[in-house]
């Protein structure tokens, strides 16, 4: 995914900030319509269904790559949730500016909760599980037997499901949540994410027979020729 923004870019949130939803003819935009493509057309026999998106460290761009594919798969009138599995630090209610005041934990913590807390975003297919009040502990949660009749239950009202989670290299979370669904993507950012880190995160991976998917290189340098191939309209 290019880097439109420079290095100076601070925390962005809202709707705006997501390049799938406000330049839908950018580059990036494209780029992430090929990655639906590779998610939609993975395996015919088996779709994938639940998609989690994790990386190696913090800040390399997972919750921004997730909203945006989960923009471009709703787009394309499949119906999306996005569940916020980072319990450490919840990003996608912020990008989509929704209420936090229940969510995930919510529902992992009250058995009686009849119907899961979704909050409808500005695009039509695509709903938003937060993550909820943020838990003590966020990977017995995320492994309980409660968190699996869980995801099952999200499967059951939409195409596709898409995880956040927390980075693999810093806590059991992700790996844990990587065993339960169909795939996984490894965010890899140019700019920053280090070899040996992610040939540790993608070892992780593969230890607990996770499908692995593939990697997503976020923050690559801006490339003038394709810019003009897709004929974006913006000059910078
Ligand atoms: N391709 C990009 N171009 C410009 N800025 C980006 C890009 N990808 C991510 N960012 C910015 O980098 C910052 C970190 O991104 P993001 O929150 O998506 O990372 P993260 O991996 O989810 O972080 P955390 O580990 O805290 O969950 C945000 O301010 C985001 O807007
Ligand atoms: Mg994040």
């Amino acid at each position: 995914m290019p880097d439109k923004l420079g290095p100076s870019a601070t925390l962005r949130t809202g709707l705006s900030a997501l390049i799938a939803y406000a330049n839908p003819r950018s580059v990036a935009a494209e780029a992430y319509r090929q990655l639906r493509a590779n998610i939609q057309f993975y395996s015919l026999d088996k779709p994938l269904g639940t998609v989690l998106v994790t990386s190696t460290e913090a800040e390399e761009g997972k919750s921004t790559v997730l909203a945006n594919l989960a923009i471009t798969i709703a787009q394309m009138d499949n119906t999306v949730i996005l569940a916020d599995c980072d319990l450490r630090r919840p990003m996608v209610h912020r990008l989509f500016d929704v209420k936090n005041e229940e969510g995930l934990t919510t529902v992992l913590l009250d058995a009686s909760m009849k119907q899961l807390p979704l909050a409808q975003t500005a695009i039509p297919n695509l709903r938003i599980l937060p993550s909820g009040p943020l838990p003590p502990n966020p990977s017995e949660l995320l492994g309980s037997r409660r968190m699996t009749d869980l995801i099952a239950q999200l499967r059951g009202q939409a195409d596709y499901v898409l995880f956040d989670s927390p980075p693999i290299l810093a806590v059991s979370d992700a790996v844990v949540l990587a065993t339960r669904l169909d795939g996984a993507l490894l965010v890899i950012n140019a700019g920053r994410t280090r070899r040996e880190m992610a040939q540790k995160a993608r070892a992780a991976l593969q230890r607990v027979n996770a499908n692995l998917l593939g990697v997503v290189l976020n923050n690559v340098k801006y490339d003038v020729r394709l810019h003009r191939y897709y004929g974006e309209e913006e000059t910078d």
